[in-house]
């Protein structure tokens, strides 16, 4: 049993085996089993795509919001994550603070799985990952830019992926935004025109995250003259558009490009449930 908290907790072969078993039958290792899904914030993809690739796997998901068990206030994250593994499989949480989940993964034998926390979103760049590679045919050299805000839970997985498999990363930040740790293959970089010359991928999300109300007034201040519109991705004619979503038209993207053919967003999202299913069964196999 293994926990997934953050793309750390990889090696190359562990994501190379989830992006080929997230496009295969891998059976029902959930048969007759329970998975625990705690939210502390809002979700649409993560919430839906769990639960069905929970169903898939031949397992019965649990949704928990977080008046329920009050992670934190009612009851300990500890204490949380170890009331849950005595009915389910897996624990997984969306959360506030990235130290509660580690506090439940240490807590607990049951795998507990990160659905996006302050700082990782794990399985976001599983799907990130798979889109490439579908969209590509590689991972491997693929040139990926992302502009925006590169000291988030979305661009710090993704970096982490990136890494791993090889592709080339190039983030533009304002500054103060930047990704803050050095990762292998990533150039963090203050103008995006530059970050997305020849890129195959171009990412970005939104300019506030979720628990970051109180920063909004300045961070779409600073962020202003980072949204990707169609002058930045004419900029590289044969790229692709990425975003996590929740998306933001006349913030951190245009209408014209999200909504346009050269976005593939709505297969990332899709892809969100074949790569929970493939991560799933690989913290069961252990
Ligand atoms: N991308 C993503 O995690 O979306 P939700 O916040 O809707 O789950
Ligand atoms: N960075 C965003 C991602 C949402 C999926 C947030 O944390 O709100």
């Amino acid at each position: 049993m293994r926990d997934l908290v953050s793309i750390a907790d990889f090696g190359r072969e562990d994501l190379e085996r989830i992006l080929a078993d997230s496009e295969r039958d891998i059976g029902r290792p959930l048969e007759g089993k329970g998975v625990a899904l705690v939210f502390q914030k809002p979700s649409a993809r993560t919430r839906n795509s769990m639960e069905m690739a929970v169903v898939q796997l031949g397992g019965h998901p649990v949704y928990i919001q977080k008046e329920e068990v009050g992670l934190g206030s009612r009851e300990t994250a500890e204490d949380v994550a170890r009331t849950l593994s005595c009915y389910h499989a897996l624990v997984a949480a969306r959360v506030m603070d990235h130290r509660d989940l580690l506090a439940m993964a240490g807590a607990t034998e049951t795998p507990v799985l990160n659905m996006l926390s302050d700082k990782a979103h794990p399985l976001q760049a599983l799907a990130d990952l798979l889109t490439v590679k579908q969209l590509l045919g590689r991972i491997e050299g693929a040139r990926i830019a992302y502009v925006g805000d590169g000291d988030n839970n979305v661009c710090r997985s993704l970096a982490e992926a990136c890494g791993l498999l090889g592709a080339e990363l190039r983030i533009a930040s304002p500054e103060g935004y930047g990704l803050p740790d050095s990762i292998e293959g990533v150039t963090q970089l203050v103008d995006p025109a530059e970050a997305v010359a020849a890129a195959d991928i171009i990412y970005t999300d939104v300019w506030v995250s979720m628990g970051q109300d109180e920063e909004a007034g300045a961070r779409r201040s600073a962020f202003a003259g980072y949204q990707v519109d169609e002058t930045l991705m004419d900029r590289s004619a044969h790229a692709w558009f990425l975003h996590c979503l929740p998306a933001h038209r006349g913030e951190e993207v245009s209408a014209a490009v999200i909504d346009g053919p050269r976005s593939a967003v709505w297969r990332q999202a899709e892809n969100r449930m074949h790569t929970a299913r493939a991560a799933m069964a690989w913290m069961l196999r252990g």
